[in-house]
Protein backbone atom coordinates (compact mmCIF):
# COMPACT_ATOMS: atom_id res chain seq x y z
CA UNK A 1 0.00 0.00 0.00
CA UNK A 2 1.26 3.60 -1.05
CA UNK A 3 2.68 5.27 2.04
CA UNK A 4 0.42 8.90 3.61
CA UNK A 5 2.47 11.64 3.01
CA UNK A 6 2.26 14.16 6.11
CA UNK A 7 2.45 18.13 5.45
CA UNK A 8 3.10 19.68 8.70
CA UNK A 9 0.49 22.52 8.81
CA UNK A 10 0.66 26.20 10.75
CA UNK A 11 -2.37 27.74 10.80
CA UNK A 12 -2.32 31.45 11.81
CA UNK A 13 -5.64 32.09 13.15
CA UNK A 14 -8.33 30.04 14.86
CA UNK A 15 -11.58 32.08 14.89
CA UNK A 16 -14.86 31.33 12.47
CA UNK A 17 -12.37 30.61 9.03
CA UNK A 18 -9.58 28.48 11.01
CA UNK A 19 -11.88 26.78 13.44
CA UNK A 20 -13.96 25.75 10.08
CA UNK A 21 -10.90 24.97 8.46
CA UNK A 22 -9.66 22.26 11.67
CA UNK A 23 -13.39 20.63 11.75
CA UNK A 24 -13.52 19.93 7.55
CA UNK A 25 -9.79 18.52 8.33
CA UNK A 26 -11.26 16.55 10.92
CA UNK A 27 -13.95 15.44 9.21
CA UNK A 28 -12.46 14.59 5.75
CA UNK A 29 -8.86 13.13 7.01
CA UNK A 30 -10.04 9.75 6.49
CA UNK A 31 -10.93 10.81 2.78
CA UNK A 32 -7.96 13.46 1.98
CA UNK A 33 -5.41 10.19 3.18
CA UNK A 34 -7.20 7.54 0.86
CA UNK A 35 -7.70 10.05 -2.48
CA UNK A 36 -4.31 12.23 -2.48
CA UNK A 37 -2.10 10.35 0.23
CA UNK A 38 -1.72 13.28 2.05
CA UNK A 39 -2.18 13.48 5.38
CA UNK A 40 -2.61 17.24 7.06
CA UNK A 41 -0.94 17.21 10.65
CA UNK A 42 -1.53 20.84 12.12
CA UNK A 43 1.71 21.35 14.47
CA UNK A 44 1.32 25.06 15.80
CA UNK A 45 -1.65 27.55 15.96
CA UNK A 46 -1.45 31.11 16.18
CA UNK A 47 -4.00 33.23 18.11
CA UNK A 48 -4.31 36.41 20.46
CA UNK A 49 -5.10 34.51 23.33
CA UNK A 50 -4.53 30.87 24.24
CA UNK A 51 -6.89 30.56 27.22
CA UNK A 52 -10.04 31.33 25.06
CA UNK A 53 -12.98 29.03 25.11
CA UNK A 54 -13.22 27.56 21.49
CA UNK A 55 -15.95 25.49 20.01
CA UNK A 56 -12.97 22.86 18.43
CA UNK A 57 -10.90 21.17 20.48
CA UNK A 58 -7.43 22.00 19.85
CA UNK A 59 -4.98 20.02 21.92
CA UNK A 60 -3.48 23.83 24.13
CA UNK A 61 0.25 22.98 23.64
CA UNK A 62 -0.31 23.95 19.88
CA UNK A 63 -1.97 27.36 20.47
CA UNK A 64 0.33 30.04 20.65
CA UNK A 65 0.81 33.49 20.34
CA UNK A 66 4.24 34.10 18.95
CA UNK A 67 4.01 34.20 15.45
CA UNK A 68 7.56 32.98 15.30
CA UNK A 69 6.17 29.68 16.23
CA UNK A 70 4.44 28.97 13.18
CA UNK A 71 6.41 30.87 10.78
CA UNK A 72 10.02 29.82 11.39
CA UNK A 73 9.45 26.39 12.20
CA UNK A 74 11.25 24.55 8.97
CA UNK A 75 9.06 21.75 9.61
CA UNK A 76 6.11 23.73 8.93
CA UNK A 77 5.58 23.66 5.28
CA UNK A 78 2.35 25.01 4.89
CA UNK A 79 0.69 27.85 6.39
CA UNK A 80 -3.15 28.40 6.40
CA UNK A 81 -4.08 32.40 6.95
CA UNK A 82 -6.89 33.32 8.58
CA UNK A 83 -6.40 36.10 10.86
CA UNK A 84 -8.14 38.65 8.87
CA UNK A 85 -6.67 42.58 8.62
CA UNK A 86 -4.22 43.85 6.81
CA UNK A 87 -1.73 44.10 8.81
CA UNK A 88 0.42 41.58 10.73
CA UNK A 89 -1.41 39.63 8.28
CA UNK A 90 0.17 40.52 5.39
CA UNK A 91 3.55 40.21 6.70
CA UNK A 92 3.12 36.85 8.68
CA UNK A 93 2.21 36.09 4.47
CA UNK A 94 5.33 37.65 3.20
CA UNK A 95 7.49 36.22 5.42
CA UNK A 96 5.85 32.72 5.12
CA UNK A 97 6.91 32.74 1.31
CA UNK A 98 10.72 34.06 2.18
CA UNK A 99 11.32 30.73 3.97
CA UNK A 100 9.52 28.66 0.91
CA UNK A 101 6.39 27.46 2.84
CA UNK A 102 3.47 27.32 0.80
CA UNK A 103 0.50 30.02 2.15
CA UNK A 104 -3.48 29.30 1.58
CA UNK A 105 -4.78 32.50 2.83
CA UNK A 106 -8.66 33.51 2.73
CA UNK A 107 -7.80 37.24 3.44
CA UNK A 108 -8.60 39.50 0.70
CA UNK A 109 -8.25 42.75 2.48
CA UNK A 110 -4.45 41.58 3.13
CA UNK A 111 -4.01 40.19 -0.32
CA UNK A 112 -5.77 43.16 -2.49
CA UNK A 113 -3.87 45.66 -0.93
CA UNK A 114 -0.27 44.14 -0.98
CA UNK A 115 -0.82 41.93 -4.23
CA UNK A 116 2.38 42.59 -6.32
CA UNK A 117 4.50 42.57 -3.09
CA UNK A 118 3.53 39.00 -2.62
CA UNK A 119 2.67 37.28 -5.81
CA UNK A 120 6.56 38.39 -6.75
CA UNK A 121 7.78 37.49 -3.29
CA UNK A 122 5.76 33.72 -3.86
CA UNK A 123 7.44 33.89 -7.79
CA UNK A 124 10.71 34.37 -6.54
CA UNK A 125 11.18 32.05 -3.47
CA UNK A 126 9.20 29.10 -5.68
CA UNK A 127 6.54 28.74 -2.75
CA UNK A 128 2.85 28.65 -3.83
CA UNK A 129 0.08 31.26 -2.86
CA UNK A 130 -3.71 29.92 -2.84
CA UNK A 131 -6.34 32.60 -2.30
CA UNK A 132 -9.62 30.66 -3.46
CA UNK A 133 -11.11 31.29 -0.37
CA UNK A 134 -10.44 34.75 0.01
CA UNK A 135 -13.23 35.80 -3.14
CA UNK A 136 -16.63 34.09 -2.91
CA UNK A 137 -15.75 31.57 -0.17
CA UNK A 138 -16.82 28.34 -2.02
CA UNK A 139 -17.82 29.37 -5.28
CA UNK A 140 -14.44 28.17 -7.34
CA UNK A 141 -14.51 31.23 -9.41
CA UNK A 142 -10.70 32.27 -9.20
CA UNK A 143 -9.46 28.43 -10.43
CA UNK A 144 -12.26 28.85 -12.68
CA UNK A 145 -9.88 32.48 -14.36
CA UNK A 146 -6.78 30.95 -13.83
CA UNK A 147 -6.74 27.37 -15.02
CA UNK A 148 -9.93 26.82 -17.09
CA UNK A 149 -10.75 29.88 -18.61
CA UNK A 150 -6.94 30.01 -19.94
CA UNK A 151 -8.22 30.00 -23.45
CA UNK A 152 -10.32 33.39 -23.17
CA UNK A 153 -10.01 36.61 -23.34
CA UNK A 154 -12.60 37.75 -20.65
CA UNK A 155 -14.26 41.03 -21.22
CA UNK A 156 -16.36 41.85 -19.03
CA UNK A 157 -17.40 40.28 -15.56
CA UNK A 158 -19.75 41.41 -12.91
CA UNK A 159 -20.00 40.39 -9.13
CA UNK A 160 -22.16 40.09 -6.52
CA UNK A 161 -19.63 39.56 -3.70
CA UNK A 162 -20.92 41.04 -0.33
CA UNK A 163 -23.11 38.84 1.22
CA UNK A 164 -23.80 41.23 4.26
CA UNK A 165 -24.72 43.84 1.66
CA UNK A 166 -26.99 41.49 -0.89
CA UNK A 167 -28.59 40.32 2.31
CA UNK A 168 -29.37 44.05 3.07
CA UNK A 169 -30.73 45.02 -0.63
CA UNK A 170 -32.56 41.61 -0.27
CA UNK A 171 -34.57 42.70 2.48
CA UNK A 172 -35.04 45.75 1.11
CA UNK A 173 -36.62 44.39 -1.36
CA UNK A 174 -39.02 41.76 0.16
CA UNK A 175 -42.40 42.88 -0.54
CA UNK A 176 -41.59 42.36 -4.21
CA UNK A 177 -39.85 38.58 -4.02
CA UNK A 178 -40.62 35.99 -6.96
CA UNK A 179 -42.72 39.19 -8.70
CA UNK A 180 -42.11 41.06 -11.99
CA UNK A 181 -41.81 44.55 -12.20
CA UNK A 182 -44.23 46.36 -9.48
CA UNK A 183 -47.43 47.41 -10.91
CA UNK A 184 -47.18 51.17 -11.30
CA UNK A 185 -48.01 52.42 -7.36
CA UNK A 186 -48.92 56.20 -8.49
CA UNK A 187 -46.48 57.62 -6.59
CA UNK A 188 -45.56 54.70 -4.71
CA UNK A 189 -48.07 55.22 -1.77
CA UNK A 190 -48.44 51.69 -1.50
CA UNK A 191 -46.11 49.13 -0.76
CA UNK A 192 -42.16 49.87 0.11
CA UNK A 193 -39.80 47.54 1.95
CA UNK A 194 -37.55 47.88 4.82
CA UNK A 195 -35.83 50.65 5.33
CA UNK A 196 -31.79 50.53 4.87
CA UNK A 197 -31.26 50.73 8.32
CA UNK A 198 -33.69 48.05 9.65
CA UNK A 199 -32.01 45.60 7.27
CA UNK A 200 -29.04 45.96 8.72
CA UNK A 201 -30.00 45.57 12.36
CA UNK A 202 -31.64 41.79 10.79
CA UNK A 203 -28.70 41.37 9.06
CA UNK A 204 -26.43 42.12 12.62
CA UNK A 205 -28.98 40.36 14.84
CA UNK A 206 -28.60 37.13 12.38
CA UNK A 207 -24.75 37.37 12.29
CA UNK A 208 -24.37 38.41 8.85
CA UNK A 209 -22.92 41.87 9.35
CA UNK A 210 -20.16 42.67 11.61
CA UNK A 211 -20.91 45.11 14.33
CA UNK A 212 -19.45 47.64 12.78
CA UNK A 213 -20.49 47.18 9.05
CA UNK A 214 -18.51 49.65 7.38
CA UNK A 215 -15.87 47.47 5.20
CA UNK A 216 -19.26 45.68 4.00
CA UNK A 217 -21.88 48.34 3.26
CA UNK A 218 -19.20 50.95 2.16
CA UNK A 219 -17.96 48.32 -0.98
CA UNK A 220 -14.38 48.01 0.98
CA UNK A 221 -14.88 44.38 1.10
CA UNK A 222 -16.37 44.21 -2.44
CA UNK A 223 -13.46 46.25 -3.79
CA UNK A 224 -10.72 43.95 -2.55
CA UNK A 225 -12.24 41.00 -4.33
CA UNK A 226 -12.95 42.63 -7.26
CA UNK A 227 -9.64 43.79 -7.84
CA UNK A 228 -8.13 40.17 -7.33
CA UNK A 229 -10.86 38.92 -9.81
CA UNK A 230 -10.24 41.87 -12.46
CA UNK A 231 -6.73 41.16 -12.24
CA UNK A 232 -6.65 37.87 -12.65
CA UNK A 233 -9.03 38.22 -15.83
CA UNK A 234 -7.18 40.78 -17.60
CA UNK A 235 -4.49 39.33 -16.54
CA UNK A 236 -3.18 43.06 -15.36
CA UNK A 237 -2.64 44.19 -12.49
CA UNK A 238 -5.79 46.55 -11.56
CA UNK A 239 -5.06 48.30 -8.32
CA UNK A 240 -7.30 48.95 -5.72
CA UNK A 241 -6.61 52.33 -5.41
CA UNK A 242 -7.61 52.56 -8.75
CA UNK A 243 -11.45 51.46 -8.10
CA UNK A 244 -14.10 53.70 -7.87
CA UNK A 245 -16.19 52.27 -4.71
CA UNK A 246 -20.08 53.62 -3.38
CA UNK A 247 -21.68 51.82 -1.09
CA UNK A 248 -25.24 51.20 -0.20
CA UNK A 249 -25.84 53.82 2.98
CA UNK A 250 -28.12 55.95 0.55
CA UNK A 251 -30.82 53.32 -0.81
CA UNK A 252 -33.60 53.91 0.13
CA UNK A 253 -37.01 51.99 -0.21
CA UNK A 254 -38.36 54.56 -2.78
CA UNK A 255 -35.63 53.74 -4.67
CA UNK A 256 -35.80 50.32 -4.64
CA UNK A 257 -39.69 50.56 -5.02
CA UNK A 258 -39.16 52.48 -8.25
CA UNK A 259 -36.78 50.40 -9.54
CA UNK A 260 -38.75 47.61 -9.58
CA UNK A 261 -41.83 49.79 -11.55
CA UNK A 262 -39.42 50.04 -14.19
CA UNK A 263 -38.22 46.51 -14.12
CA UNK A 264 -35.18 46.75 -12.39
CA UNK A 265 -33.76 45.23 -8.74
CA UNK A 266 -30.90 46.83 -7.08
CA UNK A 267 -27.47 44.79 -6.23
CA UNK A 268 -24.07 46.29 -5.03
CA UNK A 269 -22.93 45.01 -8.50
CA UNK A 270 -19.05 44.79 -9.21
CA UNK A 271 -18.14 45.62 -12.47
CA UNK A 272 -15.45 45.45 -14.38
CA UNK A 273 -15.04 45.71 -18.11
CA UNK A 274 -12.07 45.86 -20.42
CA UNK A 275 -12.42 49.47 -22.85
CA UNK A 276 -9.83 48.96 -25.66
CA UNK A 277 -6.66 49.02 -23.79
CA UNK A 278 -7.84 50.04 -20.64
CA UNK A 279 -9.88 48.37 -17.62
CA UNK A 280 -13.13 49.72 -16.11
CA UNK A 281 -13.44 48.81 -12.31
CA UNK A 282 -16.08 50.18 -10.08
CA UNK A 283 -18.29 49.03 -7.26
CA UNK A 284 -21.88 50.39 -6.57
CA UNK A 285 -25.28 50.43 -6.05
CA UNK A 286 -26.46 49.47 -9.39
CA UNK A 287 -30.33 48.60 -11.05
CA UNK A 288 -30.18 45.49 -12.98
CA UNK A 289 -32.76 44.05 -14.92
CA UNK A 290 -34.88 41.54 -13.49
CA UNK A 291 -34.70 39.31 -16.62
CA UNK A 292 -31.11 38.89 -15.73
CA UNK A 293 -29.60 35.87 -13.79
CA UNK A 294 -27.71 38.44 -11.24
CA UNK A 295 -31.33 39.62 -10.67
CA UNK A 296 -32.76 36.68 -8.80
CA UNK A 297 -29.56 35.90 -6.68
CA UNK A 298 -30.71 36.84 -3.03
CA UNK A 299 -29.93 36.71 0.66
CA UNK A 300 -26.20 36.29 1.32
CA UNK A 301 -25.48 34.63 -1.91
CA UNK A 302 -23.16 35.15 -4.12
CA UNK A 303 -22.82 35.28 -7.74
CA UNK A 304 -19.60 35.90 -10.72
CA UNK A 305 -21.16 36.24 -13.73
CA UNK A 306 -18.36 36.75 -16.74
CA UNK A 307 -18.25 36.81 -20.34
CA UNK A 308 -15.39 35.40 -22.47
CA UNK A 309 -14.88 35.80 -26.03
CA UNK A 310 -14.90 31.33 -26.84
CA UNK A 311 -16.43 30.61 -23.69
CA UNK A 312 -19.44 33.31 -23.88
CA UNK A 313 -21.46 33.86 -20.62
CA UNK A 314 -20.58 31.68 -17.58
CA UNK A 315 -22.61 32.57 -14.25
CA UNK A 316 -20.76 31.22 -11.09
CA UNK A 317 -23.44 30.90 -7.88
CA UNK A 318 -23.16 30.19 -4.31
CA UNK A 319 -22.18 30.68 -0.91
CA UNK A 320 -19.58 33.66 -0.60
CA UNK A 321 -18.73 33.11 3.08
CA UNK A 322 -19.80 31.13 6.44
CA UNK A 323 -17.15 29.34 8.27
CA UNK A 324 -18.07 25.32 6.11
CA UNK A 325 -18.16 27.25 2.25
CA UNK A 326 -14.55 29.05 3.00
CA UNK A 327 -13.12 26.54 4.67
CA UNK A 328 -14.29 24.38 1.68
CA UNK A 329 -12.23 26.70 -0.91
CA UNK A 330 -9.08 26.54 2.10
CA UNK A 331 -9.07 22.90 2.37
CA UNK A 332 -9.06 22.41 -1.50
CA UNK A 333 -6.57 25.07 -1.80
CA UNK A 334 -4.53 22.65 1.11
CA UNK A 335 -5.23 19.94 -1.05
CA UNK A 336 -3.80 21.55 -4.55
CA UNK A 337 -0.50 22.80 -2.65
CA UNK A 338 0.18 19.17 -1.68
CA UNK A 339 -0.09 17.98 -5.17
CA UNK A 340 1.78 20.51 -6.29
CA UNK A 341 4.84 19.32 -3.09
CA UNK A 342 4.25 23.01 -2.06
CA UNK A 343 6.39 24.22 -4.44
CA UNK A 344 6.08 26.09 -8.08
CA UNK A 345 4.48 29.91 -7.27
CA UNK A 346 6.48 31.49 -10.48
CA UNK A 347 3.59 29.39 -12.32
CA UNK A 348 1.00 31.49 -11.12
CA UNK A 349 -0.36 34.30 -12.09
CA UNK A 350 1.82 36.01 -14.12
CA UNK A 351 1.06 39.44 -14.93
CA UNK A 352 2.15 41.98 -17.80
CA UNK A 353 1.83 45.12 -15.12
CA UNK A 354 -0.67 47.53 -14.04
CA UNK A 355 -3.16 48.40 -16.32
CA UNK A 356 -4.48 51.56 -16.79
CA UNK A 357 -7.81 52.35 -15.40
CA UNK A 358 -11.15 53.87 -17.27
CA UNK A 359 -12.09 56.68 -15.04
CA UNK A 360 -14.72 58.56 -17.46
CA UNK A 361 -16.57 55.34 -18.18
CA UNK A 362 -20.26 55.11 -19.85
CA UNK A 363 -23.71 53.84 -18.04
CA UNK A 364 -27.46 54.61 -17.80
CA UNK A 365 -28.04 56.46 -14.60
CA UNK A 366 -31.59 56.60 -12.57
CA UNK A 367 -31.65 60.21 -10.93
CA UNK A 368 -34.14 61.10 -8.41
CA UNK A 369 -34.69 64.45 -7.37
CA UNK A 370 -37.29 66.29 -5.26
CA UNK A 371 -38.20 69.11 -7.73
CA UNK A 372 -39.64 72.83 -7.25
CA UNK A 373 -43.35 72.95 -7.53
CA UNK A 374 -43.04 75.30 -10.47
CA UNK A 375 -44.10 75.73 -13.58
CA UNK A 376 -40.80 75.79 -15.97
CA UNK A 377 -38.87 73.76 -13.46
CA UNK A 378 -39.01 70.28 -15.33
CA UNK A 379 -37.86 72.11 -18.32
CA UNK A 380 -34.89 73.61 -17.28
CA UNK A 381 -33.92 70.66 -15.46
CA UNK A 382 -34.28 69.19 -19.24
CA UNK A 383 -32.61 71.90 -20.58
CA UNK A 384 -29.26 71.46 -18.16
CA UNK A 385 -28.83 67.49 -18.60
CA UNK A 386 -29.49 67.99 -22.40
CA UNK A 387 -26.52 70.88 -22.80
CA UNK A 388 -24.27 68.60 -21.17
CA UNK A 389 -25.28 65.95 -23.66
CA UNK A 390 -26.99 63.53 -21.12
CA UNK A 391 -30.28 62.51 -23.27
CA UNK A 392 -33.09 61.14 -21.33
CA UNK A 393 -34.81 57.57 -22.07
CA UNK A 394 -37.91 58.09 -19.87
CA UNK A 395 -38.60 60.78 -17.21
CA UNK A 396 -42.02 60.38 -14.46
CA UNK A 397 -42.87 62.81 -12.30
CA UNK A 398 -45.24 62.20 -9.41
CA UNK A 399 -47.16 63.66 -7.17
CA UNK A 400 -46.35 64.93 -3.79
CA UNK A 401 -47.51 67.44 -1.18
CA UNK A 402 -46.65 70.35 -2.36
CA UNK A 403 -43.30 68.88 -3.60
CA UNK A 404 -42.41 67.25 -7.46
CA UNK A 405 -41.08 63.99 -7.24
CA UNK A 406 -39.24 63.51 -10.47
CA UNK A 407 -37.23 60.88 -11.70
CA UNK A 408 -35.23 60.38 -15.12
CA UNK A 409 -33.85 57.09 -16.35
CA UNK A 410 -30.86 58.14 -19.19
CA UNK A 411 -29.49 56.91 -22.36
CA UNK A 412 -25.97 55.82 -22.54
CA UNK A 413 -24.10 59.14 -20.64
CA UNK A 414 -20.50 60.00 -20.18
CA UNK A 415 -20.12 59.83 -15.93
CA UNK A 416 -17.82 63.40 -16.36
CA UNK A 417 -21.63 64.89 -18.47
CA UNK A 418 -23.58 63.19 -15.47
CA UNK A 419 -21.71 64.72 -12.81
CA UNK A 420 -21.42 68.11 -14.44
CA UNK A 421 -25.05 68.42 -15.12
CA UNK A 422 -26.10 67.58 -11.54
CA UNK A 423 -23.48 69.97 -10.51
CA UNK A 424 -25.67 72.61 -11.82
CA UNK A 425 -28.89 71.88 -11.00
CA UNK A 426 -29.34 73.72 -7.72
CA UNK A 427 -31.60 74.48 -5.34
CA UNK A 428 -33.87 76.54 -7.29
CA UNK A 429 -34.66 73.32 -9.30
CA UNK A 430 -34.76 70.92 -7.30
CA UNK A 431 -32.79 68.42 -4.32
CA UNK A 432 -31.17 65.63 -6.18
CA UNK A 433 -32.05 62.61 -3.74
CA UNK A 434 -30.00 59.67 -5.30
CA UNK A 435 -28.22 58.53 -8.20
CA UNK A 436 -28.16 54.84 -9.32
CA UNK A 437 -25.97 53.50 -12.09
CA UNK A 438 -28.48 51.05 -14.24
CA UNK A 439 -26.93 48.30 -15.87
CA UNK A 440 -28.41 47.13 -19.10
CA UNK A 441 -26.20 45.56 -21.31
CA UNK A 442 -24.80 43.13 -19.19
N1 LIG B 1 -16.08 34.84 8.16
C1 LIG B 1 -16.31 34.54 6.88
O1 LIG B 1 -17.39 34.09 6.48
C2 LIG B 1 -15.18 34.72 5.87
C3 LIG B 1 -15.37 34.30 4.55
C4 LIG B 1 -14.31 34.43 3.64
C5 LIG B 1 -13.11 34.97 4.07
N2 LIG B 1 -12.98 35.38 5.36
C6 LIG B 1 -11.70 35.95 5.77
O2 LIG B 1 -11.07 35.04 6.67
C7 LIG B 1 -10.24 35.76 7.59
C8 LIG B 1 -10.60 35.35 9.01
O3 LIG B 1 -11.95 35.65 9.27
P1 LIG B 1 -12.70 35.10 10.57
O4 LIG B 1 -14.14 35.40 10.36
O5 LIG B 1 -12.28 33.72 10.87
O6 LIG B 1 -12.09 36.09 11.69
P2 LIG B 1 -12.16 35.90 13.26
O7 LIG B 1 -13.28 35.01 13.65
O8 LIG B 1 -12.07 37.27 13.85
O9 LIG B 1 -10.80 35.11 13.62
C9 LIG B 1 -9.54 35.70 13.61
C10 LIG B 1 -8.54 34.74 14.29
O10 LIG B 1 -7.25 35.28 14.18
C11 LIG B 1 -6.68 35.48 15.48
N3 LIG B 1 -5.95 36.75 15.41
C12 LIG B 1 -6.38 37.91 14.85
N4 LIG B 1 -5.41 38.83 14.91
C13 LIG B 1 -4.35 38.24 15.51
C14 LIG B 1 -3.04 38.67 15.85
N5 LIG B 1 -2.61 39.92 15.59
N6 LIG B 1 -2.20 37.79 16.44
C15 LIG B 1 -2.60 36.54 16.72
N7 LIG B 1 -3.84 36.06 16.41
C16 LIG B 1 -4.69 36.90 15.82
C17 LIG B 1 -7.82 35.50 16.46
O11 LIG B 1 -7.38 35.02 17.71
P3 LIG B 1 -8.37 34.80 18.97
O12 LIG B 1 -9.27 33.65 18.56
O13 LIG B 1 -7.50 34.45 20.12
O14 LIG B 1 -9.12 36.10 19.13
C18 LIG B 1 -8.81 34.52 15.78
O15 LIG B 1 -8.49 33.20 16.13
C19 LIG B 1 -10.48 37.25 7.26
O16 LIG B 1 -9.47 37.69 6.41
C20 LIG B 1 -11.80 37.26 6.53
O17 LIG B 1 -11.93 38.34 5.65
C21 LIG B 1 -13.97 35.26 6.27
Amino acid sequence: MESIRTITTGFLGLGNIGAGVWRLIEQTRGEIAAREGVRFSVKRVLVRDTLKRRDVSVPKPILTTDADDVLSDPDITLVVEALGGEQPAADYIRRALISGKSVVTANKLALATHWQELLETACVSGSCLYFEPGVCGAIPVIRAITDSLQANTIERLYGIINGTTNYILSQMSAPYAGQGPAPSAGGLSGQCGVSYADALFEAQRLGLAEPDPTADVEGGDAACKLSILATLAFRAHVPLEGLFRRGITTITPVDVAYGRELGYAIKLLAVAKRVGDKVEARVHPTFVPLSHPLASVNGSLNAVYLYGHACGELMFYGRGAGDAPTASAVVSDMIAAARSGCRGGERAYRMTGTVAMETDWVSRYFIRLQAVDQPGVLGAIAGILGRHGVSIASMRQTTGDGRAPLLFVTHMARESDVRSALGEIDESLAAIENVIYVEEGI
